[in-house]
């Protein structure tokens, strides 16, 4: 196990069990937030690598509002390439391995099969162009592991301001007892939600097997959102008027992958365990609520 580990976005969903499982397996952890780290300044991750001297540097921030993205694609950029070429950089000069993590938007969904880390990548939107960036960066000045993850929800969603999709539905299903609007749910996207602590423990599995390039760490569940959310609320007990809709009715700014479903091919080749069966850890994180 690597000895020394800095994080970078430690209190985001993916931040906190990254310094769960890396604390668990005895690394001494270092994380930074961005309270204490604004990744935009490229001096600031050059000093906190530079005093740090890990072993190991591990980035779980990102710009991930999608939408917001259309409107500021630099601010985007900024976060999700810019700060990933300053963390390469530092960690090439420092000596320290470099673990980033990316998204499935890198793909433009025009498939029905699963996506491999061999499929050519064509992102949609300034977001998902920003965190191909951001993964081409990371290999840019040294062997880099390359994480493309996909609807993450974990403990952490709890209390970040953005939460995660889990936690949307369920304020929209508070939010019905008093509007009794039916609640609409596209079904014409489909994805691979991914449970945020199984994502921590394999990317320490890799990282301890000294794995380097693009790997896919998803759920591997082709679920829609409409799934989703029938799902989520048959594992919190709630009866909710959900209803499917298509991606019209919700044109947003950017453009999404119809179809984004990872998989896991270099992990399974590995022999490293699968994500658990997704229904079940759903009721998993309701029962920390
Ligand atoms: N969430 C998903 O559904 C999803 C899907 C595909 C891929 N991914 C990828 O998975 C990884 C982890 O995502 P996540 O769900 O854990 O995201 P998250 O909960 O939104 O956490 C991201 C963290 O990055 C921090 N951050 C953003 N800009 C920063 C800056 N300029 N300086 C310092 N910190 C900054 C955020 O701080 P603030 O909260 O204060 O802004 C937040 O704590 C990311 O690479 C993401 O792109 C996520």
């Amino acid at each position: 196990m690597t000895k020394s580990v800095l994080i970078f976005g430690a209190a985001g969903q993916l931040g906190v069990e990254l310094v769960r499982e890396f604390t668990a397996r005895r690394a001494q952890v270092h994380p930074f937030t961005r309270r204490q780290i604004d990744l935009t300044d490229g001096a600031q991750v050059q000093r906190a690598i530079e005093q740090t001297q890990p072993d190991l540097v591990l980035n779980a921030a990102a710009y991930n509002m999608v939408d917001l993205a259309e409107q500021d694609p630099a601010g985007a950029y900024a976060v999700n390439a810019l700060a990933v070429r300053s963390m390469a950089v530092a960690c090439r000069q420092f000596d320290a391995k470099f673990v980033h993590f990316s998204t499935d938007y890198v793909f433009d969904g025009q498939r029905r099969v699963p996506y491999t880390e061999n499929d050519p990548t064509h992102p949609l939107g300034a977001y998902a162009v920003s965190k191909l960036a951001g993964e081409l960066y990371a290999q840019a000045y040294l062997d880099a592991l390359v994480i493309r993850t996909a609807v993450v929800f974990g403990p952490g969603g709890r209390a970040t301001p953005r939460g995660n999709f889990v936690e949307t539905m369920l304020k929209k299903a508070e939010e019905q007892k008093t509007t009794g609007k039916p609640l609409l749910v596209v079904n014409d996207q489909t994805a691979s939600p991914t449970y945020a602590p199984w994502l921590a423990a394999r990317t320490a599995d890799l990282v301890d097997l000294g794995q380097t390039g693009v790997f896919h760490g998803g759920g591997e569940q082709a679920v829609t959102f409409y799934d989703y959310a029938q799902l989520i609320f048959r594992a919190a007990k709630l009866e909710v008027n959900l209803q499917p809709a298509d991606e019209r009715q919700f044109r947003t700014p950017a453009r999404r992958p119809k179809y984004s479903v990872l998989r896991n091919e270099r992990m399974r080749a590995l022999g490293l365990a699968p994500m658990p069966n997704l229904e079940n850890l759903i009721t998993e994180y309701l029962q920390g609520q």
